[in-house]
């Protein structure tokens, strides 16, 4: 499975996100706000990105002076994260590696988080695993996901807005816990099932309507509802 996720991942490299890529000031901003309300700390964190991608939530954390790594399964998509750092003038580590055995030591993040990957994942309960054992005591953790291959009524989409996607997860999709029925209550239920005590969760309005505004014809359309953000500390061992 894994070797079709990272195929179709490299084969999107190229494309993924370059809509936005005229407008990454702007989302820049938009993060940096996220981070600000979720952080509530003027002191220098070291975080983690896992399934960074092109980069932009890694990039607008480390833009606000914290120490940022970011960790993707595909080659060409850090080669874009690597590329976007150095354009926007800011250092962030890269490293590849699985979301599922990252290859990072424990206890060593304040704050650990991911967009739109959970939905990817065979075993999110190794994910989740993973990211009690790298956070430290009291960590935070962010995931952001949304509702993907499925109809306001809950009816499944028939095929992606991508061939190639169709074709490399047509074998994968059926086993991936996630990529149906992706929603809050689920992912909480979930987090509080592996350590982790819920903070909150709310529906990304905010970076909707940046999608929204800058809108490549069809696309925030095709979201069945906004992306929603789910918050969770790690228990600390002693309490
Ligand atoms: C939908 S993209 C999201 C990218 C980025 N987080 C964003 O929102 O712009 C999913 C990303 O997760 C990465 N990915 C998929 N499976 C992974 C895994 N097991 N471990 C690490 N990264 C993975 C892909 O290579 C891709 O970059």
């Amino acid at each position: 499975m894994k070797n079709n996720i990272v195929e179709y991942w490299d084969f999107r490299s190229s494309d993924y996100h370059t809509e936005y890529a005229h407008c990454i000031d702007e989302e820049m901003d938009v993060w940096k706000s996220i981070f600000s309300e979720i952080l509530l700390t003027d002191k220098k964190i070291r975080a983690l990105e896992v399934g960074t991608g092109p980069g932009i939530l890694a990039i607008s954390l480390a833009a606000m002076g914290h120490d940022v790594t970011g960790v993707d399964l595909s080659e060409s998509m850090l080669g874009k994260a690597d590329a976007n750092a150095r354009e926007k003038g800011v250092n962030i580590s890269l490293l590849q590696g699985d979301a599922e055995k990252i290859p990072l030591k424990d206890g060593e993040y304040d704050f650990v988080f991911s967009k739109y990957l959970l939905w990817t994942l065979p075993q999110p309960d190794k994910f989740l695993d993973e990211h009690s054992r790298l956070l430290k005591d009291g960590g935070l953790m962010m995931i952001i996901d949304g509702l993907w291959f499925q109809n306001p009524d809950g009816t499944e989409k028939e095929c992606s807005r991508f061939s190639r996607f169709d074709e490399l997860y047509a074998d994968v999709k059926p086993n991936l816990p996630l990529a149906k029925n992706n929603t809050p209550e689920r992912i909480t239920d979930l987090v509080q099932s592996h350590g982790f005590e819920v903070v909150s969760w709310r529906f990304l309005d905010d970076y909707f309507s940046f999608l929204e505004r800058n809108d490549p014809p069809g696309h925030a359309a095709a979201y069945t509802q906004p992306p929603h953000m789910i918050l969770a500390k790690k228990i600390s061992q002693g309490r």
